[in-house]
């Protein structure tokens, strides 16, 4: 299909500077560059986050809604109570993050509800559908598992209370950290799907900028197993205990690392990391007695990842008996690969194209909150590339044209969604 794009257009500056604001919270510095932030979800810092992307929603006039499990969704007119057309995307990180992870969609959606606000009060659009720009809790899992948990919540994929009740890794409940940074809220979950979603995101991979691309039409998001494996063995000397009579709980770690890195070289299309080994008791001369790690696991064809899960569970049996280590799993997150809205994928397309923008099809490597919303409502992403690859560190960079540019784009494909005129899914 054949589109012409819109000339409305967001404004760069406000959205620079907003995502700098931002970053400010929990700041990573990089010398000689813009760096990082730290928010892990509900510590402080997370709340910081929460309170000034609030005021922003609420200085432009947004109803602010905040459900049981404090995502936090802004609404304009805020007298408006059917389906909205809704973005945004995330504003918590990993305790490493960058600065666009996440905060990018939901300050791009910001900064196109304010420029459509601007432009209906101008008299150049007339919108059929309400607009809305949120941030969903808990998106990375770093934290508490699974990641994605907010979105999973909205769209009913998670009870209230079982989510409530996650512990983190630093032993807090989800829902008391959740009352003590004031973000429950009486906003029913899950929430009434709305109209579509649209987010807007960083490709957090090296794709776009090695093909020299400035815009993915997402596809889908591919699946993804997070698993904890807590190996018991023996602690014991580590002078004086042969090898032969050990219970190892570091080894296997190790050796299950290895099997991961292996079997992830041997599969297309699968990737898996450990990114996390814990040693108890962690002592230079002493056997470790238990080791806990977590194994993340992707691809994007679900029988694929399934016999993945497969063959580590039978290597990690066959490594434990050896070593002589008690294994126990724990799931930590599983999601089926998803395929976004086609309607949404080619609109995303079409509309870059009109913009001049040079496009290209892709799946997503990571996780997203689209991926969640696609369960109850046309849903759709845009990708805009990221420099070097490099994501979930605090020097992740996007340049500033190519945010512009995916902020446009986000604005041209929610206006369409919202006017009775534009392309429905
Ligand atoms: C979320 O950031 C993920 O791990 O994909
Ligand atoms: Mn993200
Ligand atoms: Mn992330």
């Amino acid at each position: 299909m054949t589109v012409t794009a819109t000339s409305l257009r967001i404004d760069r500056s406000r959205l620079l500077t907003r995502i700098d604001e931002l970053a400010q919270i929990g700041a990573l510095p990089v010398e000689g560059r813009e760096g990082g932030s730290s928010r892990l979800a509900l510590t402080d810092a997370d709340g910081a986050g929460r309170d000034l992307v609030t005021s922003w929603m609420a200085d432009l006039g947004l109803r602010v809604d905040i459900d049981g499990i404090g995502n936090v969704v802004g609404t304009w007119p805020a007298d408006r109570l059917d389906p909205p057309v809704l973005t945004g995307s995330h504003i918590d990180t990993v305790a490493t993050g960058g600065r666009y992870d996440g905060n990018l969609g939901v300050l791009a959606g910001l900064e196109v509800v304010e420029t459509l606000i601007e432009a209906v009060a101008d008299g150049d659009v007339e919108l059929e559908h309400p607009l809305a720009v949120g941030f969903f809790t808990n998106e990375e899992g770093s934290r508490f598992a699974p990641d994605m948990l907010g979105s999973l919540v909205y769209v009913g994929g998670l009870p209230l209370e079982e989510a409530l009740d996650t512990v983190a890794i630093d032993g807090a409940i989800l829902g008391d950290e959740l009352e003590r940074i004031g973000y429950v809220g009486g906003m029913p979950c899950p929430a009434r799907p709305p109209a579509a979603f649209v987010e807007l995101h960083i490709e957090q991979g090296p794709v776009l900028e090695s093909d020299g691309i400035t815009i993915g039409a997402v596809t889908g998001v591919q699946g993804i197993s997070w698993q904890e494996l807590t190996l018991t063995g023996q602690s014991n000397h580590a002078g004086t205990t042969p090898i032969d009579l050990r219970h190892d709980a570091g080894y296997v770690a190790a050796a299950v690392a290895v099997a991961v890195r292996r079997m992830a070289s041997e599969t297309p299309g699968l990737v898996g990391t450990v990114g996390r080994i814990d040693l108890h008791p962690g002592l230079i001369n002493v056997v470790a007695a238990r080791a806990t790690i977590t194994v993340d696991l992707r691809h994007a064809d679900e029988p694929a990842l399934t016999s993945a899960e497969a063959r580590l569970a039978a290597e990690v049996a066959e490594l434990a008996t050896t070593e002589g280590v008690d294994v126990s799993w724990r799931p930590l997150a599983r999601f089926d690969p998803v395929r976004f809205d086609p309607k949404v994928v080619d609109l995303v397309e079409d509309v870059a194209t009109a913009h001049g923008r040079s496009v290209r099809r892709m799946a997503s490597g990571a996780g997203h909150d689209a991926q969640m919303l696609a369960r109850v409502c046309p849903a759709g992403m845009i990708f805009t590339p990221s420099v070097a690859g490099i994501s979930h560190n605090p020097t992740e960079f996007t340049e500033p044209d190519d945010l512009e540019a995916g902020a446009n784009i986000l604005l041209d494909v929610i206006l369409r969604l919202a006017t009775a005129a534009g392309t429905t899914p």
